[in-house]
């Protein structure tokens, strides 16, 4: 069910139950952190292998210490500069945080969402929110709450509506080494920014075979429509029922997706899972995307591109 009662998300989740819940970059999938069995069932319904772990969503740098058991210097920079926002650090866990929500790994996953509903979600409850993304694994973000609804409407017993999300990409994913920050993925927080801030920064690429960093798994964010990235405009004599999704160009073509009319990135990055999630449901033959320029959150967006094309 899709609702804006805030009590009643909150009563669920202390009772072990999960809600979606909107934030800026995507509607995540919440249940608590600190209860085994309610992080069970995000994997299950999300059908999500084990070995991909989970965010941990706090409701302010306050709280950090209660999860985490240091802080390099950069980080703390990073977290007064970018918290609330869409940030996640990978930072040393203590071990309060169950194993089922890092996999094992010694680091754990954290941030502060800046959207309202959840930062006062958050500040309601006195456990931390474990929130993947609310599709199925390796299916296209949601960025309403009908778009949960659609996929895992009859899973979940609420969803809270926040409206669309207003970033509308995942959160940036930074862990260190030394001092150095290293992005494990592109996202909300542009590489230019965190640059401004620390310094040059390292860029770990997609792969295939790092189970300890499955947020890098290549294909992902994928449509079930065969998707395709054009070079230079359509591969000459495309025809058919086809889509097209375009940063600002119009393509004369059955169904074409204009990310943004005046080419700007962060309305194309805010509409980017939308239209792919429209076209997806066209029943189409295939649908073609242009790369859109690298800067700012376009680096992002064509992160997701990349990775939609990676099965076809
Ligand atoms: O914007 C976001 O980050 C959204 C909203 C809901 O907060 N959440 C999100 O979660 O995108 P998810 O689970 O779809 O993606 C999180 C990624 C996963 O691919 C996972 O592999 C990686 O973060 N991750 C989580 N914990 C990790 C850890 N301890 N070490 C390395 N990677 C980790
Ligand atoms: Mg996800």
């Amino acid at each position: 069910m899709i609702g804006t009662d805030i009590l009643h998300a909150a009563a669920l989740l202390r009772s072990g139950k999960l809600v979606a819940i909107p934030t800026e970059t995507v509607y995540g999938l919440a249940g608590n952190a600190l209860d085994e069995a309610a992080v069970l069932e995000i994997y299950r319904v999300k059908a999500r292998p084990e070995f991909d772990p989970l965010i941990i969503h706090i409701p302010d740098v306050a709280v950090l210490t209660h999860y985490v058991a240091e802080i390099p210097a950069t980080a703390e920079r990073l977290a007064h500069a970018f918290w609330p926002g869409p940030l996640t650090l990978l930072l040393p866990r203590k071990p309060i945080i169950p194993d089922l929500v890092t996999s094992g790994l010694d680091h754990v996953a954290v941030r502060v969402p800046e959207h309202l509903i959840a930062r006062e979600l958050l500040q309601m409850l006195d456990f931390p929110l474990a929130a993947p993304s609310a599709n199925p694994f390796g299916y296209i973000s949601p960025t309403t709450a009908q778009h949960v609804e659609a996929q895992l409407g009859d899973k979940i017993p609420y969803i809270l509506d926040g409206g669309p999300c207003q970033v509308g990409m995942e959160s940036t994913i930074v862990g260190f080494d030394g001092a150095t920050p290293v992005i494990y993925r592109k996202g909300g927080i542009p590489i230019e920014a965190i640059e401004a801030l620390c310094g040059r920064v390292k860029v770990m690429p997609h792969s295939t075979s790092q189970p300890t960093a499955p947020g890098m798994l290549k294909s992902h964010y994928a449509p079930l429509t065969p998707f395709f990235l054009m070079k230079n405009g359509l591969p000459e004599g495309t025809r058919g029922n086809i889509g097209v999704i375009s940063l600002m160009r119009k393509y004369d073509v059955p169904h074409c997706e204009v990310l943004s009319e005046k080419g700007d990135i962060d309305e194309a990055a805010r509409h980017l899972f939308a239209a792919m999630r429209r076209l997806d449901a066209l029943g189409l033959e295939a649908i073609y995307a242009e790369l859109v320029p690298e800067t700012g959150l376009g680096s992002a967006i064509n992160d997701r591109l990349i990775r939609a094309a990676a099965n076809g």
